[in-house]
């Protein structure tokens, strides 16, 4: 069973910042459960440097497009090193092997008799990279980026996306699931409705780019080329780069991308994947942005947060659970600092790091830090919980709810600590009940184990320090499957390491 996922290809026009970091963490986080079910993942993410938009950054830095997109595909990966985002394939769109993939796609396109010349004249957005429709203008602006737009007039190569409009209804229709969540699918579904319209797939006078087969004086327009680098980065190392080759690599995928780019990936791409002739991708999820005063946090606007020094005060886990805690995944959400603080604090320091931080203490003081030999009853309130919780993770994971998730997982460390406290093992021990004092620590700290395993695609180092308190090798955690969510998988008589807060509480500043 193969997963593949990918992130969009993030324009190479300046460094990485908190908006583009999101949804990279997200497909990290789904693609970190799915390795945990075992199937074969891939997890795919890139740069998308061709077109007007990047040449122009260049050249504002003095710099020729590859020297400069060098430089910012190195800061995209450094990020997700820093975040701890283990992607298998980083595709950079002008990787030599990717010209010819798009080129005999656009062949495919074209004996299909789907392309065709014309004149052409409209508004167009360099940040979009599209040209727009004059109903959707405010205040003469752009909606996204607030800037300007420009009236173009070129000689074109057409794609007949209006061909396929019956196609992409019948689609729609079969695949209920085809784009979440559901208020994402309406919104596509209403594009379809108003009528679909040709779109211009090649650019005059813009050189940074693959030049059209047909018409080498054009380039292919960043769109048609970037959508294809979903493919490229599927061919093996020493694949030769074909299409062949590459849906051979593990496609259908699924995408993540956000609500601004929906259209592209689920009207546009599946309309030239159903022209080519090859399968569509399996699922597309259309999340929404990151603001900040209600505004699209991004480099246009400048209105961004600066990943690097998150993580650099705060730690990789820290910025991952709270974009995946606190943002429902699909809609639009603020970083408050006070409340990322907050958050941090009540689950992550106090609910799950104080609850296996004092029964840790206990098993040092009364059981020479050796996990007990008990059995812990079907019956047991909190077994019960732990098991309901880890399926109610696992629908959440699969439904993208990452809140929910999160929100399952800690569930557990929450009824964790009113049953410790309400059985009180240390009265126990010191009254004789030894057998019952016992098992309390086992369940308490079992359940602080799956619940680790849990949160682990979201919080990775976290729920590895998790493990090896509880005494499991490197290893262990190294090679964790969702079995290890089965009840009963802390081993009688392991030793538990020193008892070390996993997260230290965080000061909230002093408000002026
Ligand atoms: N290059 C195209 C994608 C091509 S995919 C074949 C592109 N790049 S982008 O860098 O502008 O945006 C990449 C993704 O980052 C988009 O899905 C966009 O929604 C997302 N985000 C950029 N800013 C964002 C926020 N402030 N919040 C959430 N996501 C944001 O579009």
């Amino acid at each position: 069973m193969h997963f593949t996922c990918t992130t969009p290809l993030y324009y190479a026009n300046a460094a990485p910042h908190m908006g583009s970091a999101y949804p990279t963490i997200a497909v990290d986080c789904l693609t970190r459960y799915y390795r945990l079910l075992g199937y074969q993942v891939l997890m795919v993410t890139g740069t998308d440097e061709h077109g007007e938009k990047i040449a122009t950054a260049a050249l504002k830095q003095g710099l020729d497009p590859q020297t400069h997109c060098d430089q910012i595909a190195a800061e995209f990966q450094r990020l997700w090193q820093v975040l701890n985002i283990k992607y298998d394939r980083f595709i950079r769109t002008n990787d030599p092997r990717h010209a010819p993939v798009v080129q005999e796609f656009f062949q495919r396109v074209w004996a299909r008799g789907d392309i065709y010349r014309a004149a052409y004249e409209g508004l167009y957005c360099v940040d979009c990279e599209e040209y727009k429709d004059p109903k959707d203008l405010i205040q003469d602006l752009c909606p996204i980026h607030r800037k300007p737009v420009f009236l173009r007039q070129e000689e074109n190569y057409f794609f007949a996306l209006s061909k396929y409009q019956t196609a992409l209804e019948e689609h729609f229709a079969r695949h209920p699931d085809f784009v979440q969540p559901v208020i994402r699918f309406n919104e596509v579904k209403g594009w379809l409705k108003e009528g679909l319209r040709d779109f211009s797939i090649s650019r005059a006078a813009v050189r940074w780019g693959i030049p059209l087969p047909p018409d080498p004086e054009q380039t292919i327009y960043v769109w048609f080329d970037a959508l294809l680098g979903y493919l490229t980065a599927l061919l093996a190392p020493d694949d030769e780069p074909c299409l062949k080759n590459a849906l051979a690599g593990g496609w259908p995928a699924v995408h993540v991308v956000g609500k601004d780019i929906l259209r592209f990936h689920a009207v546009y791409w599946p309309a030239m994947l159903l022209s080519a002739g090859l399968p569509l991708p399996e699922r597309i999820f259309g999340h929404g942005y990151l603001t900040k005063d209600g505004l699209k946090m991004g480099k246009s606007l400048g209105n961004v947060l600066d990943p690097f020094a998150l993580v650099e005060e705060f730690g990789a886990d820290a910025v991952r659970y709270y974009f995946l805690k606190e943002i429902e995944f699909g809609q639009d959400g603020d970083f408050v600092r006070t409340r990322f603080i907050h958050t941090l604090n009540a689950d992550l320091a106090n609910d799950l790091g104080n609850l296996l931080n004092r029964t840790l203490g206990l098993l040092r003081k009364n059981c020479n830090n050796q996990i007990p030999t008990v059995t812990i009853p079907l019956t047991d309130p909190l077994r019960q919980q732990t098991e309901a919780m880890t399926q109610q993770t696992a629908q959440a994971y699969e439904g993208l709810h990452f809140p929910r998730a999160c929100e399952s997982a800690l569930e557990i460390a929450r009824f964790g600590n009113g049953y410790i406290d309400q059985r009180a093992p240390w009265k126990l021990f010191k009254e004789g009940h030894r057998v019952e004092a016992e098992a309390v620590l086992y369940a308490v700290l079992e359940a602080v184990r799956i619940a680790a395993v849990l949160l682990a695609p979201v919080i990775p180092e976290l729920s590895g320090r998790i493990w090896s308190q509880l005494g499991f090798a490197p290893a262990a955690y190294a090679q964790l499957t969702w079995a290890t969510t089965e009840w009963g998988g802390l081993p009688s008589g392991q030793t538990v390491a020193q008892a070390v807060p996993i997260f230290l509480r965080l000061e909230q500043e002093t408000l002026a």
